[in-house]
């Protein structure tokens, strides 16, 4: 796992560059594991996390309130009305492609959900449900 560090920073430090879901959920476990040794990403954690009400806002208390309750389908934005293609890579060959946009993306709806950024281990365990059956 040690080795795999200096390639994710890597990866994250080249913003254009591709990669893949399985690439962005390995850099997020690095992370999360330098924190917590034996940290294994949890697509169960995930799933719960992904509808899990915070209270930080009343319009948008979930990642569900944009993104769907199944996110194989579309969501719809919770204050704008906009389509939103489904979040799981196995129904958007898109997702988890670009690391500059996960993150981007992460820091937004994370600050706007949660009232704070998301840790490592609740970026990985939310790509490893999304990520799951396929
Ligand atoms: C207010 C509506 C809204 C909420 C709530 C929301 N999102 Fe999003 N999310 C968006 C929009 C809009 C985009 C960008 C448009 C697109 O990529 O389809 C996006 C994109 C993303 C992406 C980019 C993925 C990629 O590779 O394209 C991630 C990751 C993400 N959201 C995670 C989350 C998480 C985690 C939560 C809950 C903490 C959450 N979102 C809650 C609206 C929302």
């Amino acid at each position: 796992m040690k080795a795999l560090i200096p390639v994710m920073l890597g990866l994250f430090a080249v913003a254009a560059q591709a990669a893949t879901p399985n690439e962005i959920l390995a850099g997020y476990r690095a992370e999360a594991a330098k924190h917590n040794p034996r940290y294994q990403p949890s697509a169960e954690l995930g799933a719960q996390f992904y509808t899990r009400l915070f209270s930080a806002s009343a319009k948008m208390p979930s990642c569900s309130s944009c993104h769907g309750d199944d996110p194989s389908r579309s969501g719809s934005h919770v204050v704008t009305g906009k389509a939103i293609g489904p979040l799981a890579p196995g129904a958007n060959a898109e997702r988890f492609t670009d690391p500059a946009k996960v993150e981007k993306w992460f820091r937004r709806n994370c600050g706007e959900v949660l009232g704070r950024a998301c840790s490592a281990a609740e970026k990985a365990d939310l790509i490893a449900f999304l990520m799951r059956g396929r």
